[in-house]
């Protein structure tokens, strides 16, 4: 089948075109620097003609649930008026797990990308991922210093190849509404994980950890993002990410 991947150049973008062209389908990818922009409305009906299912993976880097929600709703919009002039018939979007409690900052915006998927025309299934292994790392290059502030989250980090995976098997499926969620092997706590991230790649730097005021704060330190016990478990833990190819030390 024809697999149309929005976002097909992040993190878990990559492993999810990696993966389907892997299964044999056709991939296109769909991002601003292949001339389709999910906010603008530009290059997507061309695109998406012939596409039997579309994976978003889009994605903006925010702690604003007002810019949050006015990109995933945008997008969401942008992309399904897309796929029903195209006529695709499946629309896969990523969200997070164990969100629902916690409506503001950036989960205010999926949250608000998975209402907008289920109002929409095009048959759809959400699947929810866990953080990614690589989530420590990108908290940490957003900071520069001798020290690093983490905020407290106890999460069960998953790989985003397994990620990519799991996405490319819920597109080549029917539409169902909603995925089992996909959550790592093992319970972590987020400094923990920038420590051990750190040490790994030999650079010196301290991380403090920290609980962030308010809901999303009082969220993410509450063990919900680690799902419940009947979400479906990656294989591949934090330590063999970290000593895998798909981690760039220093990233
Ligand atoms: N990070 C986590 O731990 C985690 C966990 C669970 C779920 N998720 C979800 O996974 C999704 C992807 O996250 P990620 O970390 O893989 O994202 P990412 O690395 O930041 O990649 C974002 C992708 O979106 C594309 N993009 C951004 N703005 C666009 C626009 N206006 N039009 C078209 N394409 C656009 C980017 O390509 P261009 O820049 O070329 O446009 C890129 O391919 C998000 O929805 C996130 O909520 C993340």
């Amino acid at each position: 089948m024809r697999i149309a991947v929005a976002g097909g150049t992040g993190v878990v973008g990559r492993h999810a075109v990696e993966a389907a062209r892997a299964a044999g389908h056709d991939v296109v990818v769909l991002s601003r620097s292949s001339g389709a922009d999910v906010i603008a409305g530009v290059g997507l009906v061309g695109a998406l003609r012939g596409a039997d299912a579309v994976i978003d993976v889009t994605n903006t880097t925010t702690l604003s649930a007002a810019k949050a929600i006015d990109f995933f709703e945008t997008a969401t919009r942008k992309l399904l008026a897309a796929e029903h002039a195209a006529g695709v018939r499946h629309h896969v979007a990523l969200s997070i797990v164990g969100i629902d409690g916690i409506d503001s900052s950036y989960y205010a915006g999926k949250l608000t990308q998975e209402r907008a998927v289920a109002a929409g025309s095009v048959p759809f299934t959400i699947a929810r991922a866990a953080q990614f292994h690589e989530f420590a790392g990108q908290l940490l290059s957003g900071t520069s210093g001798p020290v690093a502030v983490m905020p407290k989250v106890l999460m069960r980090p998953v790989s985003a190849r397994e990620v990519g995976a799991h996405l490319v098997r819920v597109a080549s499926g029917a539409a169902v509404g909603r995925a089992r969620d996909l959550v790592g092997p093992r319970d972590e706590v987020l400094l923990d994980l920038a420590r051990r991230q750190l040490a790994f790649d030999g650079v010196r730097r301290r991380v403090l950890g920290v609980r962030l005021p308010g809901a999303y704060g009082k969220g993410l330190a509450s063990g919900s993002l680690r799902g419940g016990a009947d979400a479906l478990r990656g294989e591949i833990t934090f330590d063999e990410w970290l000593g895998s190819g798909d981690h760039v030390r220093g990233e």
